[in-house]
């Protein structure tokens, strides 16, 4: 059992945060997915940071404390493998906001849900900085020297995604799009699947359970991905 890729194929390898579930960073839906009981729709958008900012940075100074202890696992190893074989033949996009694929070695990583360890002014154009930091107050989050405070480095729901012309780019040179461990309900990345299969590209779904858009996908293994990520992309079947 494996994936084929040819010497002429590129690789576009979605994930979400099933790939980091067995690292134990808490996925968003399903059982576990609330947060001191809201959403991550609640917690994750521009008019809950204008309503409440400590609410916000209290929920991502959790999912930073959460982050910090957590190692790669053997999907993300996996994925880091691959590259190495494929080089610029192959894209990882995420939506996951954790480090880990950079963590087991993976360099062609695009992150177009943002990134947990950056902060960014809510104002003015001071680019992403590094930032590990938890504020658990409205009197802890940081201003800028522009007068705005400080915001996660994240893409909430209603914003526009980053990276999304590098994306469309590579899913235009995609011929095998493999999807793994995310819900297929949160757009635009629930609808990659799409462009890939009018293009007549090979589609993979792995993952715990079957996701939303599911139908999409000509092939599909459902099940841990530390099991089977390193089985379906083994690399001496590459
Ligand atoms: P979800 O929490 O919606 O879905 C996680 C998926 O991973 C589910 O389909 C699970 O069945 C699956 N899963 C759980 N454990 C797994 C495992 N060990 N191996 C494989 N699959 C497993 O997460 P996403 O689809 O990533 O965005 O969510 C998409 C976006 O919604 C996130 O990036 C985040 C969230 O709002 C922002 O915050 C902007």
């Amino acid at each position: 059992m494996a994936i084929d890729v040819g010497e002429s194929d590129f690789l576009f390898v979605l994930t979400g945060a099933g790939v980091s579930a067995e690292s134990g960073i808490p996925t968003f839906r399903g059982a576990g997915g609330l947060w001191e009981g809201y959403r991550i729709e609640e917690v994750a958008c521009p008019e809950a940071w204008e309503a409440d900012p400590e609410l916000v940075w209290k929920f991502y100074s959790w999912r930073r404390q959460k982050a910090l202890a957590c190692r790669p696992n053997p999907a993300h190893v996996a994925l880091a493998e691959v590259e190495k074989r494929l080089g610029e033949r192959m894209v990882i996009c995420t939506q996951n906001v954790d480090e880990l694929h950079e963590a087991a070695g993976s360099r062609r990583v695009l992150h177009m849900h943002g990134r947990l360890f950056q902060s960014r002014c809510e104002k003015c154009e001071r680019p992403p900085f590094p930032d590990t930091n938890s504020y658990e107050t409205l009197a802890a989050i940081p201003r800028c020297a522009c007068g705005g405070r400080i915001r996660p480095h994240i893409c909430w729901f209603g914003e526009v995604p980053f990276h999304m012309e590098e994306i469309f780019a590579a899913l235009g040179r995609t011929t095998v799009f493999v999807s793994i461990g995310t819900s297929g309900v949160v757009y635009p990345a629930a609808a990659f699947v799409q462009s890939v299969r009018a293009r007549c590209g090979k589609t993979v779904y792995i993952g715990l359970e079957a996701p939303e858009n599911l139908p999409l996908f000509a092939e599909r293994y459902l099940g841990k991905a530390g099991e089977l990520v390193p089985r379906l992309l083994a690399i001496s079947d590459l």
